[in-house]
């Protein structure tokens, strides 16, 4: 028994003995009771320092996943603490409705019994909102609270919310140190930056350096500009800057460097060479969730895709235990576990003997994704971007016995004639803007706004009617024609003085 614990069932015997007429009533033993199972006192220091020192100390050298709206949902998460994962954030909860009582927003501070170290995200620009969220997050068990700076989406931004924080590193300040210093010192306050607005107003030195003088446990940077998309590589030369601004100020707040890390050795470089205390990963974990243990060991490992079935039943299946399994389970499952086979399904293994040179020119994650000639129906299923597909591995994950019995269900439709009409509809769907952008964003089609009112209009108009072989063909044609022109005229560019 702790000491703290014998401390307490002495005091309660005296006090008992003491005050004998009232040491039996019914009242006075609950009290005995919550006093001596309930630990009183968290597992923090007290003053700002010292949190921020266990919060330091926690995430040095670490490989950490990225605050991810949807993607980091628990069941993701507990996958990812399967595989070494020591550090996580939430997925984002709006402050306001957190404390008016939303409960979808509650539910994502739960985490898993095995998350080690686990922050909550929250959007906010209020001090006293922020100051209640921190309570709440406190309260649920989390082990520390982070402010995003950095979400650039509209409904974020049009609250004053997420990257629109960072237009006046003024006030931002005030609002960080205000949340800190009301917060009572309970836990510790991370933020989420990126490196401006836009390029033309870069203010992530001077944002850095604010957010150190009032006490900020760490800042997170993730270089790239709200307005940019995820087509350009991230810049870890500025990340750089500001840890060297650090040195020379002899600042000891951590900064955790984030952008396009798919690879152990991209991120381990990616310390080495910025200074930065640890490193952040986010499409590369949703992509392959093993990149945990890849970074403990410093060595990757290709899964075959059974072994990696394995592992997404394994999701599947903790999805049940979050969700229930029953048909309200497979419906909250059916907004998820979809989903993330629009990243699962860029799934490529990068062995260091063979990447690693490449990878120091360019980010292995804007690679495109090449699927072999004689891939297998399988492989071809599960390298595959269509809504219809995902869904309906999803579908078979869940329904299946085990996860032999999952293969060989998807084996079944791998090489049906529905998985074929499906793959001669999208192939006639995608046009060039999607392989342009799509791919090498390595974000699913859903997030990106063009696309998805793309999708609504279809919705609203209903399912195309299927083309006949001699239109498809029709329609290949006329393709391969318009490539051929286009680099025709391209080609003319180049050779052109
Ligand atoms: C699907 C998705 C959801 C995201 N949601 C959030 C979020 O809620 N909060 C946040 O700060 N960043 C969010 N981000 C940004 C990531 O945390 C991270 O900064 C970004 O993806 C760059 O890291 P990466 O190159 O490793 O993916 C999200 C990114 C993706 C792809």
């Amino acid at each position: 028994m702790a000491a703290e614990q014998c401390r307490r069932l002495l005091m309660f015997a005296i006090t008992a003995w003491v005050f004998l007429p009232v040491r039996l009533s019914p009242k006075f033993v609950s009290w005995g009771v919550r006093a001596l199972s309930t630990p009183s006192v968290r597992p923090y220091p007290s003053s700002t320092d010292s949190l921020n020192e266990v919060f330091r100390s926690k995430i040095q050298g670490q490989l950490i996943l990225a605050p991810l709206t949807r993607g980091g949902n628990l069941p993701f998460r507990r996958l990812c603490s399967d595989f070494g994962m020591e550090v996580s954030y939430s997925e984002m909860v709006y402050s306001r409705f957190l404390v008016k009582g939303d409960r979808r927003e509650a539910t994502r501070m739960r985490r898993p019994d095995n998350e080690k170290f686990f922050g909550v995200q929250i959007a906010t620009n209020q001090v006293d909102e922020g100051v209640e969220a921190m309570k709440m997050a406190y309260e649920s068990g989390a082990d520390f609270v982070d402010l995003n700076c950095g979400c650039p989406i509209y409904e974020a931004t049009r609250r004053g919310l997420g990257s629109s924080l960072l237009r006046s590193p003024k006030k931002l300040e005030h609002l960080v140190q205000g949340m800190i210093e009301e917060s009572g010192n309970q836990i510790p306050l991370s933020v989420k930056i990126r490196l401006g607005c836009s390029e033309d107003s870069i203010n992530v030195r001077e944002v850095v350096d604010r957010l150190r003088n009032v006490g900020a446990a760490a800042v997170t940077i993730h270089a790239r500009t709200a307005r940019q998309g995820y087509r350009r590589p991230a810049d870890w030369n500025m990340i750089q800057q500001v840890v060297e601004d650090g040195k020379a100020q002899g600042s000891a707040v951590p900064i955790i460097g984030n952008g396009d890390i798919m690879t152990h050795y991209e991120a381990t470089r990616r310390m080495e060479e910025s200074g930065v205390d640890a490193c952040m990963v986010g499409r590369g974990a949703l992509i392959k969730p093993w990149i945990f243990q890849e970074f403990k060991d410093g060595l990757e490992w290709e899964p075959s895709l059974e072994d990696r079935i394995e592992i997404y039943y394994k999701l599947t299946s903790y999805m049940k235990d979050y969700f229930g399994d029953d048909d309200m389970g497979r419906k909250k499952m059916s907004y998820f576990l979809p989903w993330h086979f629009s990243f699962f399904n860029r799934y490529q293994s990068y062995p260091e003997s063979s990447f690693k040179e490449e990878s120091l020119t360019s980010p292995l994650i804007h690679r495109r994704i090449e699927l072999a000639d004689d891939a297998s129906p399988l492989e071809i299923l599960f390298h595959h971007g269509s809504d219809d597909a995902h869904a309906r591995i999803a579908d078979t994950l869940w329904s299946s016995l085990n996860s032999a019995d999952a293969i060989r269900q998807l084996q079944k439709f791998a090489e049906s004639t529905d998985f074929q009409e499906i793959r001669e509809r999208i192939e006639i769907e995608d046009d060039n803007e999607k392989e342009d952008t799509t791919e090498l964003a390595n974000i699913p089609e859903g997030s990106k706004k063009t696309h998805w009112k793309g999708r609504k209009s279809r919705e609203r108009r209903g399912p195309k009617p299927l083309r006949t072989p001699e239109e498809i063909a029709a329609i290949r044609a006329e393709r391969a024609a318009k490539k051929a022109r286009l680099e025709a005229e391209q080609r003319a560019l180049a050779d052109s003085p």
